[in-house]
């Protein structure tokens, strides 16, 4: 019991009571040039970001891991096929170029938004597929990559601001995160137990369809990036006080 008690206090003390290191770009909430400030910060957060940061206990983004992803079968009868996807990489965030900020810091709440381009970036794993694609049966397990190239996206996050142990702190409520890719390339190796015509053509046949396929199964792959984005922003928002984040000069 006293070394909850011993635990919690020590908790409580840490909140809020650290600093972003210094190689982060820090933007004054009262910047007539927020937003552009905010861009350069972003751009700056997301190069130190690549790497696990401990003092802030974030994981690196570059990879981003995700152990398993399953996506149902879509409601279109053309893509009636289910996937289940585990240890997960995405990779090349760090190649992503912020465009432009949108920074709304109201009075007890607040709104960001990030636009940002990225040449392209690939999700690799293992997958298990099961289903249909136009008339042609799907299926097998192995290793798999999907590219997505030349991606634009916008990130909107929103969220309150609370007053605790004195000071006032940032909370997320809610991230968003949309993918508008140029291509898709879908790469599943050993469908239907290393067949290879078969597989090769399915594969096309993915390719050929990505569009449809994407609008299907993407917002899949965009709530989980989503949730992994707001986990690291919540670790930041629990440890750096808004004071330290947007401080008033
Ligand atoms: C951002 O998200 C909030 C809350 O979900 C929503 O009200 C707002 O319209 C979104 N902004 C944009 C530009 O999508």
């Amino acid at each position: 019991m006293k070394l909850l008690v011993l635990a919690i206090a020590l908790q409580a003390h840490q909140a809020f009571a650290k600093k972003l290191p210094q190689a982060f770009t820090i933007c004054s909430r009262n910047d007539p040039q927020l937003d552009e400030c905010f861009s350069g910060a972003t751009q700056k957060a997301l190069s130190l970001m690549t790497e696990p940061i401990p003092e802030l206990s974030l994981p690196g983004i570059d990879p981003m891991k995700f152990d398993k992803i399953e996506i149902p079968p879509s409601k279109s009868d053309n893509f009636k096929f289910k996937q289940t996807l585990t240890n997960l990489e995405l990779r090349n965030l760090k190649a992503t170029k912020v465009k432009k900020t949108r920074v709304n810091l109201g009075e007890s709440e607040f709104n960001v938004l990030i636009y940002t381009n990225t040449p392209w970036l690939k999700l690799e794993g293992n997958y298990e597929i099961d289903g249909k694609i136009l008339v042609l049966t799907i299926k097998g397990e192995g290793t798999f990559t999907v590219t997505f190239d030349d991606v634009k996206v916008v990130v909107n996050m929103t969220g309150t601001i609370h007053r605790k142990k004195g000071k006032p702190h940032l909370q997320i409520d809610d991230v968003t995160f949309k993918m508008d890719p140029n291509n898709l390339i879908f790469k599943f190796d050993n469908l239907f137990n290393g067949n290879e015509d078969l597989g090769r053509s399915l594969n096309s046949l993915l390719n050929e369809n990505w569009r449809p396929i994407y609008a299907e199964i993407g917002s899949t792959y965009e709530e989980f990036v989503a949730a992994y984005l707001k986990n690291v922003v919540t670790q930041i928002f629990n440890k750096v006080s808004y004071d330290d984040l947007f401080p008033i000069k």
